[in-house]
């Protein structure tokens, strides 16, 4: 029962992660994206973060299987290894979003950004999406290995 509660929380954490992420990317493409909405977005993807995390952690630690098995499971350590680069890669557009978020509000221009820096925003948050695909495919990999 413990293993089932933990993999549905695990699975609706990830959809929040992933929906953060999107909105995100969907917000970059307003003609004047909205720093603030950007930024509360940012916080969201950083909660759902840690919440997969924490139930990623606990499912090792009381999952069925066990924590003894995934040390040998290179699926593991790939899955491990992309969620790593998905945070490397929240870096810049957590720095950034913030950034716009001050200056809009020193302004007192009701959120806008300046055009400059939304595509290259707009790569990064796609980067952590294509990443999140790699975790997905590892994820899946990890469950059954050895195949
Ligand atoms: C964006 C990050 C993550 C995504 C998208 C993700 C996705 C998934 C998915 C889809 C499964 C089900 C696999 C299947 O049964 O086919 C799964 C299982 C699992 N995940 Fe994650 N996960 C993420 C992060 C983490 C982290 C950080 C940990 C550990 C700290 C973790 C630990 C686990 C464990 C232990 C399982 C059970 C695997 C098994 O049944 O052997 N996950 N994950």
């Amino acid at each position: 029962m413990t293993d089932l509660a933990l993999a549905i929380a695990h699975h609706i954490a990830v959809f929040g992660l992933v929906m953060m992420l999107a909105m995100e990317a969907g917000a970059l493409r307003a003609d004047r994206p909205d720093a603030s909405l950007l930024a509360r977005l940012d916080a969201g993807y950083g909660g759902a973060s840690l919440a997969v995390l924490a139930i990623g952690a606990a499912r090792l630690a009381w999952g069925a299987k066990g924590w003894d098995g995934y040390a040998e499971n290179p699926y593991f350590w790939l899955k491990m290894g992309a969620f790593l680069l998905v945070g490397i890669a929240s870096i810049p557009p957590t720095l950034i979003f913030q950034r716009w978020r001050k200056a809009a509000r020193a302004s007192g221009a009701g959120g806008e950004v300046p055009a400059s820096d939304v595509a290259r925003m707009r790569l990064w948050v796609w980067t952590e999406l294509a990443l999140v695909f790699l975790v997905v495919t590892a994820a899946a990999a990890m469950a059954r290995w050895p195949f």
